[in-house]
Order: structure tokens, then C-alpha cells, then sequence
């Protein structure tokens, strides 16, 4: 993923970013309504720490090691979740879903390509190897 037509478009959306993520767990649980006893009642503190891990994910795309740790600690808190790999997938599918949703018109191919590279060349693996899965 380069210097990045992704990282442009989420910055663009400034403090829209959470009503892009409210979107997300809306649609996340709309889904996958067994995934929703999970999460705490009140989503608020979630929501901001979602905000954050997207922002970071995207302004360090091309350099995958400097995310590497962060990305092991989001792991360790997902621990006790019993998470498999198909629910990583699962939540890419509704991440990638939802941003086409959300920008409509404005989506293209490739802000698409580039979401799917982070989730399989970074986000994934990392989680998987941090969850030992
Ligand atoms: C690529 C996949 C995923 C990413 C990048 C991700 C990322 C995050 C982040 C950044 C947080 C907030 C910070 C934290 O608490 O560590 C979080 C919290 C959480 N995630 Fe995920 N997550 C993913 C998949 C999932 C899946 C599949 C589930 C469950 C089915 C899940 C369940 C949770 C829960 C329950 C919390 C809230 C913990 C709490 O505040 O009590 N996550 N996730």
C-alpha cells in the first residue's frame, strides 16, 4: 500500500471519522448480531480507540514494522474473545463494505485494493500471529 489514497480520503472526513465508525459497528452487528454480547453496552470509548487504530493503520501502511506492536497489543486485548480467523475476515468484510457504503460515489477501486492490502498484508496476520490462531 503506498503513501496512500486511503490515508487522503479518511483524513478528508476529519470528525466525520466516527460517524464512519458508528456506521461500522451498526453494520458489524446488523451482520453478525452474536458478536454484539462481546462489546461493553456503551460503545463510546470503543468507537474513539477505533477511530485511532484506523488513523494509525493508515498513515503507517508502507511501514508495517513501526504498527507491528500496536497491532500485537490490539491482539492480546482480543485474547479472551475466542476469535478465529474467519471472524478477522468477517470483520474486514463489513470494514471494506461499510467504506463503499459510506463514500458512495466518491469509492473507487482502488481504495478498496488498498483497505483489502492492509487487512491481508498487515492487520490480519499480525492479529493472527498475536493471537496464536
Ligand atoms: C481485523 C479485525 C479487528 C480489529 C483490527 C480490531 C480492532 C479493535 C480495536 C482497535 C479495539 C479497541 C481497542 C482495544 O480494546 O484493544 C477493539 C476492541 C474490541 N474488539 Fe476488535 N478488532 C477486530 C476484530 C474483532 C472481532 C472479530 C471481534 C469479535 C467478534 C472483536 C471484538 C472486540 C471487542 C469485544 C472489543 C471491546 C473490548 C472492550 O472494550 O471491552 N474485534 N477491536
Amino acid at each position: 500500500m503506498n503513501e496512500s489514497a486511503t490515508k487522503e480520503l479518511w483524513d478528508r472526513l476529519a470528525s466525520r471519522q466516527i460517524d464512519f465508525i458508528r456506521f461500522f459497528y451498526h453494520r458489524f452487528f446488523e451482520h453478525f448480531p452474536e458478536y454484539r454480547r462481546l462489546f461493553p453496552k456503551k460503545m463510546d470509548a470503543q468507537m474513539e480507540k477505533m477511530v485511532e487504530m484506523t488513523s494509525a493503520v493508515l498513515r503507517h501502511s508502507n511501514n508495517i514494522p513501526q504498527i507491528r506492536p500496536y497491532l500485537l497489543q490490539i491482539s492480546e486485548t482480543h485474547r479472551s474473545f475466542g476469535i478465529k480467523r474467519k471472524d478477522l475476515v468477517n470483520f474486514k468484510a463489513v470494514f471494506i463494505g461499510t467504506a463503499a457504503k459510506f463514500f458512495g460515489d466518491a469509492w473507487q477501486k482502488n481504495y478498496e485494493d488498498e483497505f483489502e492490502n492492509a487487512f491481508d498484508n498487515a492487520i490480519i496476520p499480525i492479529l493472527v500471529e498475536g493471537l496464536r490462531l
